[in-house]
């Protein structure tokens, strides 16, 4: 299956699933990164690996359909299978989200359905949550409320911190996302009626 990447940072997500599909029996091969800023790191860790790395700004288009349009010529000019989102900071509209339903992914630093939103790691500690994780899932109109393909958890130390929990959960991130393309990419996990459905 031929995946894009939507990021708008970093992209150490992107950067474990570019790792990944260089498997020869991973399920996926990475054909194109798309960023909605022109200075987003991972464009150039994405070059360094040979895949072709986009940057289409957001603020250079007049609203979000046209650049959503841009995005989509994109996606389609590399006749894209499954569009994974990896710190992908921009709403999708949900004109967006239906033409892709079933076929994006999003990851999310909270063990969904609990904390949605931002701020996740400062929500856990307020909770005074004892377990906290990352959710890998489909792309449904509603923020984060996708059905879920993958989780992993980690627990809450004492003396935790927003900064120490962000980043013992990115730790997970990376391998949570690398098994959810790849059951959604081998047709092992679909979305069907909202729901996600394993099969073997
Ligand atoms: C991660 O924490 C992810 O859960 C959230 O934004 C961050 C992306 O990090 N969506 P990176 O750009 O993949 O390093």
């Amino acid at each position: 299956k031929r995946v894009a990447i939507l990021i708008s940072g970093r992209g150490s997500n992107m950067s474990a699933l570019i790792e990944a599909a260089k498997a020869p029996d991973y399920p996926a091969e990475i054909v194109a990164v798309i960023a909605n800023k022109a200075d987003a790191a991972g464009l150039d860790v994405a070059r360094a690996n040979g895949i072709p790395a986009f940057a289409i700004p957001h603020r250079d288009f007049a609203s979000k359909p046209e650049h959503e349009n841009a995005v989509s010529q994109a996606l389609h000019a590399e006749k894209t299978d499954i569009v994974c989102l990896a710190g992908y900071m921009r709403i999708i509209s949900p004109e967006f989200v239906s033409a892709w339903e079933g076929k994006m992914l999003n990851i999310h630093p909270s063990l969904l359905p609990l904390f949605k939103g931002l701020h996740t790691h400062e929500q856990v500690l307020e909770a005074g949550m004892r377990v906290h994780g990352c959710t890998v899932h489909f792309v449904t109109a509603g923020m984060d409320e996708g059905p879920i393909i993958t989780q992993t958890a980690i627990s809450v130390n004492i003396g935790d911190t927003p900064d120490t929990l962000a980043e013992r959960v990115l730790s997970v991130e990376h391998e949570t996302y690398v098994r959810a393309l790849a059951l959604v990419a081998s047709g092992k996990a679909v979305m069907k009626n909202g729901r996600t459905v394993f099969r073997d």
